[in-house]
């Protein structure tokens, strides 16, 4: 569905960025602009600013920034025209809602399709399910214990003995070879022709936050390899970004939220009443994934498999949990695997129980730790409780540091004050709290004069990013400039594309509206770099005559830059002539204020 650019301003203009984004972030006014904890990257001061009268919000910490749209499309996930729908629908703004045309279908993008597509895939795999064919796959879930209702929430079905059903199914609907091969369910092969990828498997559909099917796991009946089978990351499944489980565990009532390794253990718990709980998609939990669940929780619960597998998994997330501003515990499962099994065998007050008594990651760290030394020989004490006491500096708030010292005294039965001075020994030798000094410039100049042409370069993008905030906010100044510069002369490819819309609005409007022109460009990390063009912050220029200095030093750079620029491609005497005879007009500029 395409809609007209004026519907789509008019859209915007009827959204206030601060009140949109005051449903997710509380924000505080400070001076002109609103400020909040980012909720995109994990922050302890607010960094996070909305604009008013811009209508843009960047965050000076991570650097994520746009309009109204961009920050839904970051927040929920959503697609541009998802954006557009939702805001149109906050504003009481109906639609266009034509019946879809031959020529609209074909040019709905291909992330509509494909989820068109996995959806109806879901849907085959579960009627598969419930046909005489689905019985031995029937058994196998209620072999598992799994509720007709559990089935239901998480959509499960079966993929059936036929190696190539789901394809002629997709086919007859619709879909040709080309977008069939896209949603990495179908694969194509010249001999013989199109087979899926998936048969005679309980299959998993897997949602993102939104409840979309972006793609698929699917675990053979019984034994078998491989156990699981998972789709192929493709346009809309990003395995590092998404987690089994979290669009229904986002709006679980529970404090925390609990990883665990599988989708059955998902499954289990969710069941079982411990509607928090997800799982990375059959590959390590990475740290996108840990700021997804930053979104919605401060805690985390790890309950992993208590094999070697299981204890690795949760000292790799354990750090990564840490970075992402969350706190982590870990469940212990034994003697049973994992949470499945648990609470198969001692059910769920018993699983309670064991979140209740979850251990803090950093005491669980150590304790994998300890297993490395022998405790009981004086020597391997000794390097055990130097590692401790070098683990210790990790934390950086003195109170902090202080409990956590107190705490492995206790249970180690070391003497706190033996530990802290150890730890404090350690922190001087690594220089803990002392500023790093600089790296020494290297001793045949060549460092730093590479340091230099990136400075100066540096500083002429500053200057385009600074001239294109003023315009925004002084229109007056284009009549002022308007013989000095032109879009051509921002010579960094984005400054430049801002600078072409922003002259053209201005030419055609006489005004320039900073998020409309973030509008104008789709990709997300387009819009993070061009808002942060736009808020390229100054000091505040009271002084009328610093101001003006300002300016000026600023177009004269811009436009040496741009002469200096043109001059290394000019090929014809008649243009480096030109280019000599700017240059020495540039010595004349002066704008006045
Ligand atoms: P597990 O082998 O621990 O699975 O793998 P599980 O959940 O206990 O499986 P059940 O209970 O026997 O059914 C954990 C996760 O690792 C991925 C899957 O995402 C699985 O849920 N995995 C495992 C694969 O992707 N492929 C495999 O062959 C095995
Ligand atoms: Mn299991």
């Amino acid at each position: 569905m395409y809609y007209p650019e004026e519907l789509i301003e008019e859209i915007r203009s009827r959204n206030d960025i601060v009140d949109v984004i005051s449903a997710y972030v509380k924000l505080q006014k400070k001076g002109s602009s609103y400020f909040g904890l980012c909720p995109f990257h994990n922050e302890k001061s607010p960094s996070f600013s909305v604009s008013g009268q811009k209508q843009m919000y960047y965050c000076f910490g991570c650097g994520a920034g746009g309009n109204v749209f961009t920050f839904l499309m970051e927040y929920e996930n959503y697609t541009f025209v998802e954006a557009v729908k939702a805001l149109a629908q906050r504003a009481g703004i109906t639609l266009p809602e034509a019946e879809p045309s031959a020529q609209e279908k074909k040019e709905a993008s291909l992330r509509q399709r494909l989820l068109e597509i996995n959806k109806l895939a879901a849907k085959y795999f579960y009627y598969q399910l419930t046909q005489p064919q689905g019985e031995q796959a029937r058994n196998y879930l209620e072999g598992r214990k799994l509720s007709h209702e559990t089935i239901v929430k998480f959509g499960l079905g079966y993929s059936n003995k036929f190696s190539n059903d789901l394809y002629q199914y997709l086919k007859s609907a619709g879909y040709d070879d080309y977008i069939l091969k896209e949603t990495g369910l179908i694969s194509l092969d010249e001999k013989r022709g199109g087979h899926d990828k998936f048969w005679n498997r309980v299959m998993f559909p897997i949602m993102d936050i939104n409840n979309r099917v972006i793609g698929f796991g699917g675990r053979v009946l019984g034994d078998g390899t491989p156990k699981y089978l998972n789709s192929p990351e493709t346009k809309l499944f990003d395995k590092s970004r998404n987690l089994y489980g979290l669009n229904l565990a986002r709006r679980s009532r529970r404090p925390n939220m609990i990883i665990c390794e599988g989708y059955m253990d998902v499954i289990s718990m969710h069941q079982a009443g411990f509607d928090n709980a997800v799982a990375s998609l059959g590959t390590a939990f990475t740290s996108p994934q840990a700021s997804l669940l930053k979104r919605y929780t401060d805690e985390v619960l790890l309950a992993y498999d208590s094999d070697g597998a299981g204890v690795k998994a949760a000292l790799r997330a354990i750090p990564m949990l840490k970075e992402a501003g969350l706190r982590s515990r870990v469940i212990h499962m034994e003697p049973y695997k994992d949470p499945d099994e648990f609470i198969k065998n001692l059910g769920t007050q018993a699983f309670e129980d064991r979140i209740a008594h979850a251990q803090n990651s950093f005491m669980f760290e150590i304790s994998i730790m300890e297993r490395d030394y022998n405790l009981n020989d004086p020597e391997g004490k000794t390097g055990f409780f130097n590692s401790v006491a070098k683990k210790l500096l990790e934390f950086n708030q003195e109170l902090e540091r202080k409990n956590y010292i107190e705490a492995v005294a206790r249970q180690y039965g070391i003497a706190f004050d033996d530990l802290n001075r150890l730890v404090n020994r350690f922190g001087l030798m690594s220089g803990y709290g002392q500023e790093r000094p600089a790296p020494a410039a290297r001793a045949d100049g060549s460092g730093s004069k590479e340091k230099k042409r990136q400075e100066k370069e540096d500083a002429v993008v500053t200057a385009q990013k600074l001239l294109l905030t003023w315009l925004c906010e002084d229109t007056g100044l284009f009549e002022k400039i308007g013989s000095w510069i032109s879009p051509e002369d921002f010579t960094d490819p984005l400054c430049h594309e801002a600078a072409v819309c922003v002259f053209e609005e201005y030419d055609t409007k006489k005004t320039v509206t900073p998020a409309r022109i973030i509008s104008l460009f789709e990709d997300k990390d387009e819009h993070d770099a061009i808002a942060r063009a736009f808020n390229t912050t100054i000091r505040d220029e009271d002084d009328k005559a610093a101001r003006e200095k300002a300016i000026n030093e600023t177009i004269r750079r811009i436009k040496t830059a741009s002469l200096e620029h043109k001059s290394k491609t000019a090929r014809d005497i008649s243009v480096l002539q030109e280019i000599i005879r700017q240059k020495k007009e540039l010595q004349k500029l002066h704008i006045s204020l």
